[in-house]
């Protein structure tokens, strides 16, 4: 455990508190992580006196080999040391306001500032100066938390939360990244304060669900959301697919607790946040999308496209980023059926062609989407999905070795047709371009300039395009 004490920064620090004669101690996340065996790069000192004193010595003895910021304002300082963060801050001593994140601070002791904190197991703190070095200070007996995978606040939990209300949803992403239990007074102190979670800003309420969707069984995550009321305040929209409705002896099946399982499915597949996040927003056009048909059951029609257009209002509402990446899971959730539908039916090569067109880069996410989407409970049916998925992966490669689909630009382009036939921009500059486009899909012209350039002609002629009905009077036209 004290391996760490080694390092070169820490013995800086140590020598620097100890000729200051300031009390300092390493604190919060690092410590935890150290007992979790965890990897973490951020390193929280806390020093009783000021943070931004001892940050300014710390650095002049590293000469320029860190960068030191200071927050004057905050009265902390940061340095960057190579590749890890190391935040310097004087112990404090806080109380809020019911209105406000913003606290009212003094300094104050260890105890104090310990006494603050979120969690037990974030409350402990491992000595820095030499005549206690390596001694840990554990007044929440955290360790034993750890031990017992427990989230517990070390004050009355109302307290904790309603001083800063984030912790709600920091205990459930505690929960999910570490596999832990939050211990039943905090949990329903969650309940009775989940309102507070209004005054938080959207941003931090982004980056922690990216942090329980990051986690390695997000479900246990979304479900805690769930039973505490967070979720109908954060995200009403994935709430909404809750429920499993029965009509006239028809069932269907829960889509919120089957979208977590896909979700979790996906996890074990890749580490990427968006594909991820298309994954928790494949079904979300469903409860829109929802109507008995005596004849039919339970439909869904069109849940994919309505989806897609969801997800811009969704990712606005949350502050999300609302670029290329927007764009890729509101992709992924239109196409997400395409590839189970395909492995019902006959797979051709034309609709094999279709999905490498309309997927493009994204074939592969997309089909890991899809697999992690077979979440059947009987054997058969998933043996089955799970061949055909086979089947279409096999032709998927056979294809795109044939053809080069992938990133496929129909050779013909609008600028040339409109040159070639003399037409200003107009709808059927885009028929013959799709037609062109469909042709070679289809596999009737092969992906090459000179096919499509007299496929072209060909439309031409049969759409009448007057001026060019015969064929040679434009390949003799020098012009072009
Ligand atoms: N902390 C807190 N309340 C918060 C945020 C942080 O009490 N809302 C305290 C905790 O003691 C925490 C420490 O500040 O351990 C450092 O916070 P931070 O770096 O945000 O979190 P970590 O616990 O280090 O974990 P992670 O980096 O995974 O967020």
């Amino acid at each position: 455990m004290k391996e760490f004490l080694k390092h070169k920064i820490f013995q800086l620090i140590t020598q620097v508190a100890d000729e200051q004669n300031l009390e300092c101690y390493v604190i919060g996340g690092y410590v935890r992580d150290i007992f979790l065996k965890r990897p973490s790069k951020d390193i929280d000192i806390m020093v009783v006196g000021s943070g931004i004193n001892l940050a300014e010595n710390v650095n002049q003895r590293i000469k320029n080999h860190g960068k030191l910021t200071v927050f004057k304002k905050f009265g902390t300082a940061q340095i960057k040391y190579r590749n890890i963060d190391i935040e310097f801050v004087g112990a404090r001593k806080e109380s809020y306001q019911h209105d406000s994140r913003k606290p009212i601070v003094e300094d104050g002791t260890l105890e104090d500032d310990l006494n603050r904190r979120d969690f037990t197991i974030n409350a402990m703190a491992i000595c820095l100066n030499s005549n206690c070095l390596g001694k840990l200070k554990d007044p929440f007996d955290g360790l034993t938390d750890l031990k017992n995978f427990v989230i517990r606040t070390p004050l009355n939990p109302d307290i904790t939360f309603s001083d800063d209300p984030l912790r709600m949803l920091r205990g459930i992403r505690f929960a999910s990244q570490l596999r832990f239990y939050i211990e039943t007074n905090t949990f329903d102190a969650i309940i009775r304060n989940k309102e507070r979670i209004n005054i938080i800003s959207k941003e931090r309420i982004a980056d922690e669900l990216n942090k329980v969707i990051l986690s390695s069984k997000p479900s246990v995550g979304f479900i805690l959301l769930e039973k505490t009321g967070l979720l109908e305040l954060i995200f009403p929209e994935l709430l909404a697919l809750k429920g499993a409705e029965t009509k006239d002896g028809i069932g269907h099946k829960d889509n919120f607790y089957h979208t977590l399982m896909v979700l979790d499915n996906l996890c074990e597949l890749t580490d990427n946040l968006w594909l991820r996040w298309a994954a928790l927003l494949h079904d979300i056009g469903k409860p829109r999308t929802k109507r008995f048909d005596p004849r039919l059951g339970w439909t869904f029609h069109n849940h994919n496209y309505v989806g897609e257009k969801m997800i811009p209002e969704i990712f606005h509402r949350m502050k999300l980023p609302m670029n290329e990446k927007m764009k890729y899971v509101q992709k992924l959730v239109t196409l997400h059926m395409r590839p189970i539908v395909l492995s019902e039916d006959e797979v051709t090569d034309s609709a094999i062609r279709r999905l490498l067109f309309d997927s493009g880069e994204d074939i592969d996410d997309l089909m890991k989407l899809c697999e992690a989407d077979i979440t059947s409970k009987n054997p058969d049916k998933v043996q089955r999905y799970k061949s055909n998925f086979l089947l279409v992966r096999q032709k998927l490669k056979e294809i795109e070795e044939k053809d080069k689909l992938r990133n496929f630009q129909p050779p013909i382009g609008g600028e040339e047709i409109m040159k070639t036939f003399q037409l200003p921009a107009s709808s059927i500059v885009g028929e013959i371009k799709s037609r062109i486009k469909d042709a070679i899909l289809d596999g009737i012209i092969a992906n090459e300039y000179e096919e499509a350039r007299n496929y072209m002609f060909q439309i031409a002629n049969e759409l009448n395009i007057a001026k060019f009905s015969n064929r040679q009077s434009i390949l003799d036209d020098k012009s072009l």
